[in-house]
């Protein structure tokens, strides 16, 4: 499949936005959809925020596109943050979505080399990011490209706190 990767533009906008809700209610709503979730859906990932997202100086995002469509998408974070005093100040993956029909052909791997790439530019060596603990699938994979667990913060969605994984990469 050729896909070409490159950065988001307001254009991106409508696209973005949907391609965010659509992962993110497969990846997490798998008994089916609950208030909460629709409604952290349609705030968080609003044509505003995203807008807001797209424009953000400290945020980077880079899109898969294949024949004209967009595919995938991942953010980073491009002021470091320490999430555990053990780790440096560190560059985060903050959101990593393939679309579902597209998962599993090799897109988010490409899109992580494209990652590790921006990081290194940015003389850094090291990557984090959080992944949820019973998202068996990413953490696979994400274990597969070399990260390893290193701990835990919890995700706050409305009045309910979710576990969630730190990972991280060291970068040749
Ligand atoms: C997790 C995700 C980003 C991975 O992207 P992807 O395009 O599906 O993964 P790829 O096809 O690039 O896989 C690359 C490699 O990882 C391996 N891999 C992918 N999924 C795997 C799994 N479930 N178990 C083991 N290995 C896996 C592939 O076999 C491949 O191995 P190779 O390097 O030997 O060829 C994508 O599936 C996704 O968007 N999932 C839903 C949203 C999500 O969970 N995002 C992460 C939130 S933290």
């Amino acid at each position: 499949m050729e896909v070409i990767i490159r950065e988001a533009t307001l254009k991106d906008l409508s696209n973005l936005a949907v391609l965010k809700q659509q992962v993110w209610i497969s990846t997490y709503a798998t008994d089916g959809l609950i208030q909460k979730f629709s409604d952290h859906v349609l705030s968080e990932y609003s044509t505003e925020n995203v807008r807001k997202s797209i424009l953000d100086k400290n945020k980077l995002t880079l899109l898969a596109i294949s024949k004209n469509c967009l595919i995938a998408c991942v953010e980073i974070l491009l002021i470091p943050q320490r999430p555990v005093k053990k780790l440096e100040p560190s560059i985060e993956i903050s959101t990593f979505y393939v679309l579902e029909r597209f998962q599993g052909f090799g897109i988010g791997k490409k899109l992580l080399i494209e990652c590790f790439k921006v990081i290194k530019q940015l003389k850094h060596n090291e990557v984090w990011l959080t992944v949820y603990y019973k998202n068996q699938k990413a953490i696979d994979f994400y274990q597969k490209q070399g990260f390893k667990l290193i701990g835990e913060m919890d995700f706050v969605l409305g009045e309910d706190n979710h576990k969630n994984y730190i990972m991280v990469k060291e970068i040749e």
